[in-house]
């Protein structure tokens, strides 16, 4: 495995993810992780990420001499090549300007991390910076330059020690994974022997050992991807001993819940209960207009049913959860937990009330992996590629007050989204694509008759990891059919608008 010391730089997941798509698996830490920690893990070699510091600030992450004695080999970015410049003797300095953006890559000698690559010409590479290396350290050379610095890589060869200014892990530098792959095979030699079906058999071995022969698990379902692929993992575990619990809270899209249920029921016999809660739910939400306080009534009433549920079945002492390896980052991070934006619902909550052990078979696992498993699984693309939906459903589209009259103004309009994303092909080329009913009523004409009815919002965008979006550039023959579909079908709406911010400052959803 590949050890990643995470010093906060925005793309450190990405290197995680471009090592992992080597086929080698990648951990990340954080950098307060000691040395002796790092070897305990056998890492086969270790990458130094960037950050925002400077490494002479006085709070600076530092390094930890003892990772360049591991007897492995070290990569270190940005940050990681200034810390390895400032630790061994050389020196640095600030940039005139930050330098933030594209840069030509010159590489000048023939070296195992340039191979395969052509030294003749320069390489397109991303650049995010502030400080540079201005001396070499001890016993290394200068292996590349770009046309603002003089040293843009260097090596110690001898040591196995290798590392670049700009950021290989980024799409933007046009070799990034050759080089980020000549380090794992040509430098550490590593073997690539992380694939998802792999992944799959030791999941399903772990879960049986752990559960043992007659132990119960539970599952909330959701219809989404992860709590999915949660379930029909642990089924092929520990088959009718895994209870699936799917609430229907009543702000599920249309037909969500008979589609998903008895798809999962025949494709892969899942035992599964589905909970017509709906009631419950949107009478507790009744009136409430403030977003948090539908999250709250949602997250507690969603515990509250599970909880009963889950009692009925005798001897669980599991609960399986559809946690991410993005998750598991978030809260060791060193930086802390960040700040609380949204109060997401299924987050937390249950282990504490339930006094279950949890299961997480994909926290070790980014989310397009959990796609690449649930291809493996068998599933269909209409599950693999669905969009991620939110815990509280549409109680956070429907701006301001929920009225099952409202519900169903949205569930129409969403379903206009939904088929023409997908008959236009552009379902799967954008992240996330829906309708948010706005809490206001708009003047429009039909006919020779003045109307005086709701506006719907349409939001389609662009994402890689939900962090941040952008508004997707749909082209102007799928809106104006969007919008005049809902218009003309969707009884009681007579305007649809655009939503054309990013995140942030904005956020995906409106609540
Ligand atoms: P925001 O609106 O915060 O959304 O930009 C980021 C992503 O998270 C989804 N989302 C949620 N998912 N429970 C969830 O499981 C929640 O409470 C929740 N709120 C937002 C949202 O759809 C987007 O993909």
């Amino acid at each position: 495995k590949v050890i990643i010391v995470d010093y906060g730089s925005q793309f450190t997941q990405l290197i995680a993810r471009r090592v992992r798509e080597a086929g080698v698996y990648s951990e990340i830490h954080p950098c307060i992780v000691t040395a002796e920690e790092v070897k305990a893990m056998q890492p086969s070699a270790v990458i130094l990420s960037g950050g925002p510091s400077s490494v002479g600030d006085k709070d600076a992450p530092t390094l930890d001499m003892g990772l360049l004695e591991l007897g492995v080999p070290v990569l270190g970015i940005c940050y990681g090549m200034q810390l390895l410049a400032h630790n061994l003797n050389g020196s640095l300095g600030s940039s005139e300007t930050r330098e933030y953006g594209p840069a030509d890559f010159t590489m000048l000698k023939e070296t195992p991390l340039f191979e395969g690559l052509d030294l003749s010409s320069p390489s397109r590479v991303w650049m995010s910076h502030g400080d540079k290396v201005k001396s070499l350290p001890d016993g290394f050379e200068v292996i590349g330059r770009t046309q603002t610095l003089d040293i843009a890589a260097m090596a110690n060869e001898a040591k196995k020690i290798y590392a670049l200014q700009f950021h290989p892990e980024v799409h933007h530098s046009e070799d990034g994974t050759q080089l980020i792959n000549n380090f794992l095979f040509k430098i550490a030699k590593i073997k690539a022997d992380w694939t998802m079906s792999g992944f799959i058999d030791s999941v399903i071995q772990q879960v049986r050992e752990a559960v043992g022969p007659d132990g119960n698990v539970v599952c909330g379902l959701s219809g989404g991807i992860d709590s999915t692929v949660v379930a029909v993992l642990l089924n092929k575990a520990i088959g009718h001993r895994l209870h699936c619990i799917f609430v229907d809270n009543g702000l599920m899209r249309a037909q969500e819940v008979e589609e998903v249920s008895s798809y999962l029921r025949e494709h892969f016999d899942l035992n599964l209960t589905v909970v017509d809660a709906s009631e419950r739910f949107l009478s507790k939400l009744a009136g409430v207009e403030d977003p948090e306080k539908k999250r709250k009534i949602i997250g507690y009433e969603f515990i509250e049913v599970f909880d009963e549920e889950a009692h009925r079945i005798d001897n669980v002492s599991y609960l399986a959860q559809g946690t991410l390896y993005p998750d598991v980052i978030e809260s060791i991070s060193h930086k802390g937990p960040s700040a609380v934006i949204k109060s997401h619902h299924n987050v937390g909550g249950l282990p504490e009330t339930m006094k279950l052990k949890l299961i997480e078979p994909l926290r070790e696992l980014f989310k397009d992996e959990v796609r690449k498993v649930a291809m493996e699984l068998g599933m269909p693309d209409s599950i693999v590629w669905r969009h991620p939906f939110p815990g509280p459903g549409l109680a956070i589209r429907v701006i301001g007050e929920i009225t099952d009259e409202r519900l169903e103004i949205l569930r129409k309009a969403d379903k206009i989204v939904q088929n023409e994303l997908t008959a236009s092909g552009w379902y799967r080329k954008v992240w996330q694509g829906f309708a948010v009913l706005l809490p206001l009523k708009t003047v429009g004409v039909m006919g020779d008759d003045r109307t005086y009815e709701h506006v719907i919002a349409l939001r389609i965008v662009d994402s890689v990891d939900a962090m941040t979006a952008d508004w997707v550039r749909m082209p102007s023959e799928i809106l104006e059919r969007i919008s005049s579909r809902i218009i003309n079908e969707v009884k009681g709406v007579n305007r649809v608008v655009y939503d054309i911010s990013s995140k942030p400052p904005s956020t995906i959803e409106w609540e």
